[in-house]
């Protein structure tokens, strides 16, 4: 039995897909666990570049299945925007998608929500994506969603979102002073997607169980990352769901005796979309040359990314709490460009060091990082294939990093295109 489950050790974009698609070449199974179009997962093959919200990266590798499982969230409208899309570029995404039918739709009441919160809070805002994934998890949670297998069934469908919208109804009308939603608008906007839909619903989890049995490899993809976990993240500037470890199999539907490797994922340096403390954010030139080099502009909303140095004790309880195996190291590629590698290793709290991550909010916004300071590299290192072919500044970085987290690393990406990758051992 295998699975290895693939999570982000910071804020998100830390370059999974791109890890997933390197990991996919033998596996039988890629499934999403958690998120719903909030993440962006790009993967390059060859010359063609291919954005992913929803779907799995796997579907760019032919004879893979896909899943979405019970724990994601899904906006129909653009799963089928995204499965059209695959499919006009010759990859055959309907026959090879699953959706779980547990799964929670994003209707449009959540979406117009999630931007009235964002101006409700005004400064205090959470900078979210503006796709509805808050609301939509609340009313998961509240017991008032409307889930995938509605579809199936007119009439518990529309029992559903009478309920659902009986109190929303009334938010919308008197407190945001908009017309209110109507239910059989709701329905006919679903029942449009029934055909498209259908023959994809699934029980998930039972057919990765099931492929688990038979020795079958899976590979879980998260979206999101543990510092935007609801739980263990920078609350509340998070998301609204579990992108870690136990979110993995919350939302998968396979148990953690069928889970061999954890793979955590972390840029060479950080980023972070939205709101929320980040204490290695850097507002210089430095930060601005990695952001134009990295490309750090959002896939899902193009906003550009706060950028900073490595937050070591950041990424080690990620990968402490996560239980990690590996670590896969991505862009380092990106800091060829800088003459100095800083990378934090502690923090100054109120004129007091502290080497660990703070439980505290309020100590995480006065955090002042400590660094380590490492020579930088000026050479080109998108040839290297191997860790020695690295310069040495460039291997003694990588050699800091995985000493410091304390788990192997499996990747080190030098390069956005598939094959320009540093592959050491594979989970899957
Ligand atoms: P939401 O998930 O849209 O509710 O946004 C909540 C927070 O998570 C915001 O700060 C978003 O910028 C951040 N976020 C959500 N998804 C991603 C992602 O895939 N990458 C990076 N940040 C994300």
């Amino acid at each position: 039995m295998t699975a290895t489950v693939v999570l982000g050790l910071a804020w998100g974009d830390e370059g999974k897909g791109r890890v997933c698609d390197v990991l996919a070449h033998d596996v039988d199974f890629v499934s999403r666990y958690s998120g719903g179009n909030n993440a962006g997962h790009t993967v390059r093959v060859g010359d063609e570049e291919f954005k992913l919200h929803l779907v799995p990266s796997g579907v760019v590798r032919e004879d893979v299945i896909c899943t979405i499982g019970n724990g994601v969230v899904v906006n129909p409208q653009v799963l089928k925007q995204e499965v059209e899309a695959l499919e006009k570029r010759g990859f055959d995404a309907r026959a090879r998608l699953k959706v779980d039918g547990r799964a929670h739709l994003i209707m449009p009441y959540h979406i117009a929500l999630d931007s009235h919160r964002e101006i409700g809070l005004g400064e205090q805002k959470i900078g979210t994506t503006n796709r509805g994934i808050g609301p939509t998890y609340e009313d998961k949670v509240a017991r008032s969603g409307v889930r995938v297998q509605d579809i199936l069934d007119e009439g518990i469908l529309r029992r559903k979102l009478k309920a659902a919208l009986r109190e929303k109804n009334a938010v919308f009308e008197n407190v945001y002073g908009e017309t209110p939603y109507d239910v059989e608008e709701l329905v006919a906007w679903l029942e449009s997607y029934r055909e498209f839909i259908e023959p994809m619903i699934s029980d998930t989890g039972a057919m990765l169980r099931d492929g688990l049995e038979e020795q079958k490899k899976v590979l879980l993809e998260g979206g999101q990352a543990t510092l935007l976990d609801n739980d263990h993240g920078t609350y509340p500037f998070v998301t609204s769901s579990n992108p870690t470890i136990g979110g993995a199999i919350v939302g998968s539907g396979i148990s953690l005796k069928h889970v061999d490797q954890i793979v955590g994922v972390t840029k060479a340096y950080t980023t972070r979309v939205g709101d929320g403390p980040m204490p290695t954010e850097l507002h210089d030139e430095v930060g601005g040359k990695i952001r134009e080099t990295g490309r750090e502009f959002g896939t899902t909303t193009g906003r550009p990314r706060r950028v900073g140095w490595l937050d070591l004790p950041a990424i080690k309880f990620a990968a402490d709490m996560n239980g990690i195996t590996y670590v896969a190291l991505t862009l380092l590629d990106v800091l060829t460009c800088v003459e100095k590698v800083n990378v934090c290793v502690g923090y100054e709290i109120d004129g007091e060091r502290f080497d660990g991550y703070p439980m505290h909010q309020t100590d995480l916004h006065h955090a002042r990082p400590v660094y380590k300071e490492l020579p930088g590299w000026e050479e080109d290192i998108t040839g290297c294939r191997m860790r020695g072919d690295l310069p040495e500044a460039a291997r003694d970085f990588v050699e800091f990093v995985e000493t410091e987290v304390g788990a192997p690393l499996c990747m080190i990406s030098v390069g956005s295109e598939r094959e320009q990758a540093i592959v050491e051992k594979i989970g899957a």
